[in-house]
Parts: C-alpha cells; sequence; structure tokens
C-alpha cells in the first residue's frame, strides 16, 4: 500500500529525467481450466492498481516535476521559456492577467438569454430588411461562424502550451471558454433565423473577401500548430510573437471591427437587435481578448528586449497594415452602397483609426497619420457592462452552483 510517507524518502526523489513510465499491470489471468470469466476478480483487479501504483514515479509530467525543489519565487516567473514549476498559480507576477481573468469571469453570458423573437419575424418578413442590410447579416455570420474556431484553435493547439505562465494559461482557459460560446452564439443566430447552414460555415472558404481574412490567420497558425515546435531561439521566440500579433491584434483587433460595426449599427436602428446584442457582448469580451494579447506581447517584449529588433518592428507594422488592408476590402465588398449610415469610405477611416490604435498599443509608430473615428458610438458600446436591459430580456436561467440538487 502506497502512503503518502513514501514520498518523502531519499530513494523516491528523482531530480533528473524520470524513467519511463511502466506499463500500467494487469493481474495474471487465472489458468483457463479454472477461469469462468476472461476479466480479472475484483480482488485481482485491485491488487494490479496497488502494484501498479508501488511502482509510480512521483517526478513525471510535462515539465519535470522536481520533488523538494526550492519554492517558487516570483522572480521565476517569465512568460516564455520559464523552467519553473508551471502548476502552481501563486504567487501571482503578472496580476492583470489574473484580474482579466476575474473580469471575464464576472462578464458571464450565454446565447440563449438572448431573445431572437424581433428578429425572426424581420428576417422572415420579404419587406422586412433591404438586400443590403440582408447581405451585411449573411456576411457577418459567414465570417465570424468560423473565425472564433480559428481563435480558438490557435489558442488552444498553438499558444497555450508556449506561454510559460499559469495566470496567463488561467485567463486562456477562460478565453477558450468564451471562444466556444461566440461560436455558439453565431451557430443560434443562424438556426433561429433559419439560414442556409452549410452557405454560412462554408463562406469562410468560398467567398473571396472572407476568405482572404480567414486564410491569412491560417497562414499564421501553421508553424506554431505544429506539435513538435518549441520555443528558445530569437527565430522561434519571434515566431510566437508574429502568432500572437496576427491572432490578437490583426485577427481579434482588426477583423472583427467592420462586421461588429455593421451588425451594432443596424441595433441601433432597431433591427435585427437580437442578433445586435449577441454581437454586443462579444464585442465586450473580444475588446478584454485584444488587451490581454497586447499585455502579453509587452510583456514578453520587455522580458526579451532582443527579438524586438527594427527589422522585426517593421515586419510587425506590415503585419497591422495588410490586417487593415484586407478588412478594408471586406468592407467594400459587404458594402458596395451606403446603407445603415455607414459606407465603405467612412468604413475605411474607422479601420485606419483602428490600425493606428493597434500600432500604438504594440509601441509603433501610426502609418495613417489623421484618421479619425467617424462611429464614436462603438467605442461607448465595447464599455457597455451587463446592465439592467439585459436581464430584462433574458429568456432562459442557467443553473448556478446554488440551484444544484444534492439529493
Ligand atoms: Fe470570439
Ligand atoms: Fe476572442
Amino acid at each position: 500500500m502506497l502512503s503518502w510517507d513514501d514520498f518523502n524518502t531519499e530513494d523516491n526523489i528523482q531530480p533528473s529525467q524520470p524513467a519511463p513510465a511502466a506499463p500500467p499491470k494487469v493481474a495474471e489471468p487465472a489458468p483457463a481450466a479454472q477461469q469462468t470469466s476472461s476479466a480479472p476478480t475484483a480482488s485481482e483487479a485491485i491488487e494490479a492498481a496497488r502494484e501498479s501504483l508501488e511502482e509510480l514515479d512521483v517526478a513525471p509530467g510535462l515539465e519535470e516535476l522536481e520533488m523538494g525543489a526550492q519554492r517558487i519565487e516570483v522572480d521565476d516567473k517569465r512568460m516564455i521559456n520559464c523552467r519553473a514549476d508551471l502548476n502552481q498559480l501563486v504567487p501571482f507576477k503578472y496580476d492583470w492577467a489574473w484580474q482579466k481573468y476575474l473580469d471575464g469571469c464576472a462578464n458571464h453570458w450565454m446565447p440563449q438569454e438572448v431573445n431572437m423573437t424581433a428578429d425572426i419575424a424581420l428576417w422572415k418578413n420579404p419587406e422586412g430588411l433591404t438586400d443590403d442590410e440582408r447581405r451585411i447579416v449573411k456576411r457577418s455570420l459567414g465570417y465570424f461562424s468560423t473565425a472564433d474556431s480559428l481563435v480558438a484553435n490557435n489558442l488552444v493547439l498553438a499558444i497555450y502550451r508556449l506561454i510559460t505562465n499559469p495566470e496567463c494559461r488561467q485567463y486562456i482557459l477562460r478565453q477558450a471558454f468564451e471562444e466556444a460560446i461566440h461560436t455558439h452564439a453565431y451557430q443560434y443566430c443562424i438556426e433561429s433565423l433559419g439560414m442556409d447552414e452549410a452557405e454560412i460555415f462554408n463562406m469562410y472558404r468560398e467567398l473571396p473577401s472572407v476568405a482572404a481574412k480567414a486564410a491569412w490567420s491560417l497562414k499564421h497558425t501553421q508553424t506554431l500548430g505544429d506539435p513538435t515546435f518549441t520555443t528558445g531561439t530569437t527565430e522561434t521566440d519571434q515566431e510566437l510573437l508574429r502568432n500572437l500579433v496576427a491572432f490578437y491584434a490583426v485577427t481579434e483587433g482588426i477583423f472583427f471591427y467592420c462586421g461588429f460595426s455593421q451588425i451594432l449599427s443596424m441595433g441601433r436602428r432597431n433591427k435585427m437587435t437580437g442578433v445586435a446584442e449577441q454581437f454586443q457582448y462579444i464585442l465586450r469580451d473580444e475588446s478584454m481578448h485584444l488587451n490581454f494579447g497586447i499585455d502579453v506581447i509587452n510583456q514578453i517584449k520587455l522580458e526579451n528586449p532582443h527579438l524586438w529588433t527594427d527589422e522585426f518592428q517593421q515586419e510587425v507594422t506590415q503585419m497591422i497594415l495588410e490586417g487593415a488592408e484586407l478588412e478594408i476590402q471586406y468592407a467594400r465588398d459587404s458594402m458596395p452602397r451606403g446603407v445603415l449610415g455607414m459606407n465603405a469610405a467612412s468604413m475605411e477611416e474607422y479601420l485606419q483609426f483602428i490600425a493606428n490604435r493597434r500600432l500604438a498599443q504594440l509601441g509603433l509608430k501610426e502609418q495613417y497619420p489623421g484618421a479619425q473615428n467617424p462611429y464614436p458610438w462603438m467605442s461607448e458600446i465595447m464599455d457597455l457592462r451587463k446592465e439592467k436591459n439585459f436581464f430584462e430580456t433574458r429568456v432562459i436561467e442557467y443553473q448556478t452552483g446554488g440551484a444544484l440538487n444534492w439529493d
């Protein structure tokens, strides 16, 4: 029987490379003549489990856990290439990351809470919306229904393991769940409105202005998505930074802004108010994702100044400009004429203003001198808190800890 005292013996402390794990022991089957079943008896199975635990290596794991090592100090923590134990959340070094995790949880919402009745009636009424307005709804759902999956996959399959800090990982886990909620919200809108699901979900590879944005994001996840990719050299650390810029600053920080402002403008005109409310909550989450990503990039720069060379800064600037140009193309394609008090020209200026913001947030020079924000109401919406209107329109209660029944 294994006891906790066993962990304190010198023999069990293995600071170096752990031995490969022994295959699980299975009880010897009884001789065929006496066997009534091929499965071991309960007592044999328990015995096999105990024998296997006796051989448990106490120093296995992804980060080669070191028994008896010194306790973690704040100064041991680093954003990337950290060798300290990543299984311990505290002591916190990056309070901003933990605070964003708490803020994200405080903003929790679910798509079914939003009443879609008026949207369904409007969408099904042939006179309800103009063709230009319908195009905007379809394009937005077409892009976002897959874009949030691209972001979630990049977080979980590429970024998570390379950000070597527990409080940042805690936020990334929260963000990953929020991305799942966003994909759910788009699916919920598409289903509620009775849209052609195949048409909407395939838009990211069938409609050029949508496909170009998705392809640009996917291009930047390829290298890190390889499970053998590791950081630790200037080249690989810069590759991680490129990915963070591509996803946080461009995909979530630029590619979302034309569609969001179009749908929110529709909501402000009392059209598709349920879809607009979903987008409002998503935008609030996204502005936090963006700010987290900017903080992560800037912290990596601070800890690894050798990565932020002049040449690399030019490269990042170009990435932001490529993102802005793709989003401007999307704006022209989705708004061939003025609609909802907007047009492609005012959207272009808005996107240039947004691109300038992203450059400034990363400590880079603005590239669109004098660009102004023609849609100041967008900033107000982003700062929205969960106010009383939300609760008045909610249609579903989700189960909370207080509602669980222990019987
Ligand atoms: Fe999202
Ligand atoms: Fe996001």
